[in-house]
Formats: C-alpha cells, sequence, structure tokens
C-alpha cells in the first residue's frame, strides 16, 4: 500500500466530506476512503448531465455497503445555505474535503456556460468559504484537468507550464479553481491541493466519454464518430490509478511553514499516451465485434494530445499508475456489459 495512504488509514480522522460522490470519480474515491474505515459524507446534486439512474446506483452501491460509514446528501454545491447546514451538522466535525464535483465536459462547456461558472466557479468558492469559517480542515483537495495546459505544445505537460491559454470554459473554470484555492490558502492558511486528472477511464465510468460511448456503440452494432480523423492522443488514466493518488494527496497536506502559500498542484496521469485508434481496437477485441467508423474534423474546444509528467506526483504522493490500457479496457468492457445486461 502506498506509505502516505497507510499513514491516512491509521490516523484518526473526523467526517470526510467528498462532493461529487455520485460521480464517476467520487463513487470510486469515497469507496476507497470507505474501505480504509473513513467516515464519508457524500454530497452531490444528482444532475442530469447525463443518466441519473447511474448516479443513484452509485450511491445505492455504497448506501448498501457501508452503512455505518456513509451518509449522502443531495444538494448543489453552489447552494451556500444548503452546505453550511450540512457542514455544522456533520457528527464527527468535518476535517478533510475532497472536491470532486463539477460540471465536467469540455464539449458541453459551449452549449451550456452558465452551469460551468455555476457549479465550478461559485460552487469552490462556497466550499473554501466553508473551509474558512467552519474549519480549520487538515486537508482540502480539489479537482482540476488536464485541460487548463490548453493550447500548450511542450510534451509532457508539466505543473510548471503555462495554464493561461485555456482552450474552452470548462479549463477556464477549472484554472479558476486553482487561482481560488491559491488566495485561499495564502490568506487563510488553508492547506489545498489541486489535481490535474488526465482522461480518466474504467468501470462506473462516464456515458459522456468515448469509451463508454465506443463500447456502447459497438455492442449495439451502431457506427462510432471519431474526431481528429482518429489522430487523437491521450494519456488515459484508470481510475483505480486515479483514486490511489487521490488519497495519498489527501494523506498528505501541504506544511505551512508560513512563508510560502501551502498549495501544492499535482499533475495525476499514467504518463502514457495512448492512439485513439489503437484505444478502439482493444475496445473491439474486447466487445467481440468490429466498430463502424466515421472520422470527422476536431471537435472546437478539444486538444488533439495530452501527455502528463507526473514527476512531482511519484516523488512527493509515491504516485504510481499501475493499470496498463488493455487490462483498464477490459475491466471496463466486462463492467459495462455486466451493469447493462448486454453481450
Ligand atoms: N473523468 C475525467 O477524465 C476527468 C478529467 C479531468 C478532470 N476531471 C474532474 O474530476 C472531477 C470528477 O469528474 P467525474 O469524471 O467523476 O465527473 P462526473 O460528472 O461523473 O462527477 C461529477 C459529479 O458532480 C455532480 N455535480 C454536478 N454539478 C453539481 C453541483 N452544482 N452541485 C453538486 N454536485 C454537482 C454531478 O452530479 C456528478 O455526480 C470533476 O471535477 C472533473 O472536472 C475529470
Amino acid at each position: 500500500m502506498n506509505k502516505w495512504i497507510k499513514q491516512l488509514q491509521q490516523a484518526e480522522t473526523g467526517t470526510i466530506l467528498v462532493t461529487g460522490a455520485a460521480g464517476f470519480i467520487g463513487f470510486h474515491t469515497a469507496k476507497a476512503l470507505l474501505e480504509l474505515g473513513k467516515k464519508i459524507l457524500g454530497l452531490d446534486s444528482l444532475s442530469d448531465y447525463y443518466d441519473v439512474n447511474l448516479k443513484k446506483d452509485r450511491v445505492r452501491y455504497l448506501e448498501e455497503r457501508y452503512p455505518e460509514n456513509f451518509s449522502f446528501v443531495k444538494a448543489e454545491v453552489q447552494d451556500r445555505v444548503a452546505v453550511s447546514k450540512l457542514w455544522k451538522e456533520a457528527h464527527p466535525k468535518i476535517t478533510h474535503v475532497v472536491h470532486l464535483a463539477a460540471q465536467a465536459g469540455v464539449r458541453y462547456s459551449l452549449e451550456n456556460p452558465y452551469s460551468y461558472v455555476d457549479t465550478n466557479v461559485m460552487g469552490n468558492v462556497v466550499l473554501l468559504e466553508m473551509a474558512r469559517h467552519h474549519g480549520p480542515v487538515e486537508n482540502f483537495v480539489y479537482a482540476s484537468t488536464s485541460s487548463v495546459y490548453g493550447a500548450n505544445e511542450k510534451m509532457p505537460f508539466s505543473e510548471e507550464d503555462t495554464t493561461d491559454r485555456p482552450m474552452a470554459l470548462y479549463a477556464a473554470t477549472k484554472k479558476c479553481d486553482e487561482l481560488m484555492a491559491e488566495s485561499y490558502s495564502h490568506l487563510f492558511r488553508i492547506p489545498t491541493i489541486g489535481l490535474r486528472f488526465f482522461s480518466v477511464y474504467g468501470p462506473w465510468g462516464r456515458p459522456d466519454m468515448a469509451l463508454y460511448i465506443f463500447t456502447k456503440n459497438i455492442l449495439e452494432g451502431k457506427p462510432i464518430t471519431v474526431f481528429n480523423h482518429g489522430e487523437m492522443q491521450r494519456d488515459f488514466t484508470y481510475v483505480d490509478d486515479i483514486v490511489e493518488g487521490v488519497v495519498a494527496a489527501l494523506a498528505r497536506p501541504v506544511k505551512d511553514d508560513g512563508k510560502s502559500v501551502p498549495h501544492r498542484i499535482y499533475n495525476l496521469g499514467n504518463s502514457n499516451q495512448e492512439v485513439l485508434a489503437d484505444y478502439i481496437k482493444l475496445i473491439e477485441k474486447y466487445a467481440g465485434r468490429k466498430a463502424e467508423i466515421d472520422y470527422v474534423g476536431m471537435q472546437p474546444g478539444d486538444i488533439p494530445a495530452s501527455l502528463s509528467d507526473i514527476t512531482r506526483a511519484r516523488k512527493e504522493l509515491d504516485f504510481s499508475p499501475k493499470v496498463r490500457i488493455e487490462e483498464g479496457v477490459r475491466n471496463f468492457v466486462d463492467w459495462f456489459k455486466d451493469y447493462h445486461k448486454v453481450g
């Protein structure tokens, strides 16, 4: 086990607030923390951006298996009255925050920009304000994204690279979260950690993401649309590896030496670049059917390639992604068939 995670397991902690607990990464993170014996308060609005039943099933899974330690509240992160109430009523007191709730998705931010600002910008301020007024918290970990690297052409992406050229509003709101965390850490000495996730995939994954859509269409014998004529390159990261990084970050708050700001950013990726065409071949292999492919151009707002430099996370969080793409895609396709009772 990762040495930081072991420390967290042994440490006395209060309630850990996990926002976005009905979401893909939030569900897996809550589950991992529950397996360590932690008390989790899950918060999620169950937004209808994608199938709400999948979100409800994730919550039900946690409620059924961890009735003692898991509780769930349906609320919007930007609703400061509701969040303040649940924070004050939490028992034991909230000592850690894992803020994963977001309006995710690059493409949808062209259609519904307000929901990105409401959730990602206002929601983030509300949580930081709660940590400020109802804290102290031992650690505040929040999700950022590889999309903040935007038009950056230098590969691999490192935390030191410029991130002031976002190519979509989604990325701009996430960059905003990083800046807000920096200012709150500076002013109120709240220890914060921002995690830039790189294309996360795995069981219980998101229906708006390529792996889910491709698997579904291939199994149903429907064509799939592939952007940038199949030349997209992505650093796909398996969800268990991401969760290990999230929990290790939670276990290792930035120490406040009174001089530097107790805020740190980490890339969490697999640090391997996959060509989309190869990814599709793996889905075909495990779905047992050939894909019918419509190649189209680049989508506005999307980046053609991503690759993480994870030196910092390796060194400071003991982060070490283990799951290879072949195994990860197989696990996803197996879950998909089982969950949807298909194939
Ligand atoms: N999945 C990825 O590849 C990826 C990559 C980079 C960053 N991220 C970030 O990681 C985090 C988790 O992403 P995910 O893939 O699990 O997405 P997800 O959409 O499955 O989970 C987000 C959850 O937040 C909830 N939510 C949305 N608006 C809310 C609101 N106003 N109040 C409360 N809850 C709200 C949704 O209902 C959902 O369950 C997000 O912050 C996302 O931006 C994800």
